[in-house]
C-alpha cells in the first residue's frame, strides 16, 4: 500500500471510531461536553457570577429551554446570560437540559 492509501486509510479508522464514541455517548454526556464547549461552566460553577447548573435539576424541560434560548425572556431583563438562540441546534439544546435534568455534574 502507497505512503498516502496508509495515511488515508488511518484516518478512516479514527474517524470510524470518533463516530461510534459520539454515537455511544448518551445525551447527558454530551450534554456536559457541550457545557464546557460553549462556555456555559465559565459562569455557571462554584466562585462563578451564576449557580452551578446542578443547582437547576428541579427545573422543568420548558423552563430550562426558554432560559438557554432566550435568558431576557426566561429571567428578566437584566440577567447577564447571553441567548443561545441560533447557536445550539436542537438535539445540543435537548442534550443540555438532559444533563441539567440528570444532576448537572
Ligand atoms: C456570561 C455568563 C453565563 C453564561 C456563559 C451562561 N450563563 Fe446561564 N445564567 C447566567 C446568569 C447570570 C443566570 C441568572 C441566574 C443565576 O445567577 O443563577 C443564568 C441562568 C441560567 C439558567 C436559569 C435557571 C433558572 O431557572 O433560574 C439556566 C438553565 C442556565 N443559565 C443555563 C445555561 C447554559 C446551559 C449555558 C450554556 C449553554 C449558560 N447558562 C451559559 C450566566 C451565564
Amino acid at each position: 500500500m502507497s505512503m498516502r492509501g496508509l495515511i488515508l486509510s488511518g484516518l478512516g479508522l479514527a474517524l470510524a471510531v470518533t463516530a461510534a464514541a459520539a454515537s455511544a455517548a448518551t445525551p447527558a454526556a454530551e450534554g456536559k461536553a457541550l457545557a464546557s464547549s460553549q462556555g456555559c461552566v465559565m459562569c455557571h460553577a462554584a466562585g462563578g457570577m451564576a449557580k452551578p447548573l446542578s443547582s437547576y435539576v428541579g427545573d422543568s424541560d420548558d423552563r430550562l429551554e426558554e432560559a438557554i434560548l432566550d435568558p431576557k425572556k426566561a429571567l428578566g431583563p437584566a440577567t447577564m446570560m447571553p441567548p443561545f438562540q441560533g447557536k445550539l441546534s436542537a438535539a445540543q439544546l435537548a442534550a443540555l437540559v438532559a444533563y441539567i435534568k440528570a444532576g448537572g455534574r
